[in-house]
């Protein structure tokens, strides 16, 4: 792979990344909404605070690209994925959004990791960096989702 090559295939991840985070805004917020319940207040308290959390991580992956002389993508370009994300038509079916949240934690994950992986490869630290830090938080996320899950399938 070129250095141009290399160059390219982390402006396009930043900015698939970019749309991921602005999804998962989106269907955490929807779903703190919906859901119903006492046994759902600890989930929507949650998400509301992962919210914040995720779309610091948009606004971090723009300012890079735009620091690489590219640009954040808009919803013109947006294409939804996080099918798993869909509030329940139960809005008290809390377990069911506790596996959708964990679907996106991992796709995340997984798009954080090859990040730092193309990061590396075109030589660009900066970037590996934020893609390392944002990668904590997305584990940090995961394992508090998988603490709830274990303790909702348990009731
Ligand atoms: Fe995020
Ligand atoms: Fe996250």
């Amino acid at each position: 792979m070129s250095d141009s090559d290399a160059a390219e295939a982390v402006v396009e991840t930043l900015k698939r990344a970019y749309l991921d985070e602005m999804e998962t805004v989106m269907n955490y917020q929807t779903n703190a909404i919906v859901l119903d319940g006492v046994r759902a207040q600890e989930i929507k308290e949650s998400l509301q605070a992962d919210i914040q959390e995720e779309l610091m991580h948009a606004e971090r992956l723009g300012q890079r690209l735009k620091q690489l002389g590219a640009r954040p993508p808009a919803s013109a370009e947006f294409v939804a994925q996080q099918e798993s994300l869909q509030p329940p038509e139960d809005s008290t079916d809390v377990l069911s959004v506790i596996r959708g949240v964990l679907d996106a934690e991992e796709d995340a994950i997984a798009t954080y990791r090859s990040l730092v992986d193309q990061a590396e490869a075109a030589d660009d630290p900066v970037t590996e960096d934020l893609a390392v830090e944002i990668l904590g938080d997305e584990e940090a996320h995961r394992t508090e989702f998988r603490g709830f899950e274990k303790e909702y399938s348990d009731d």
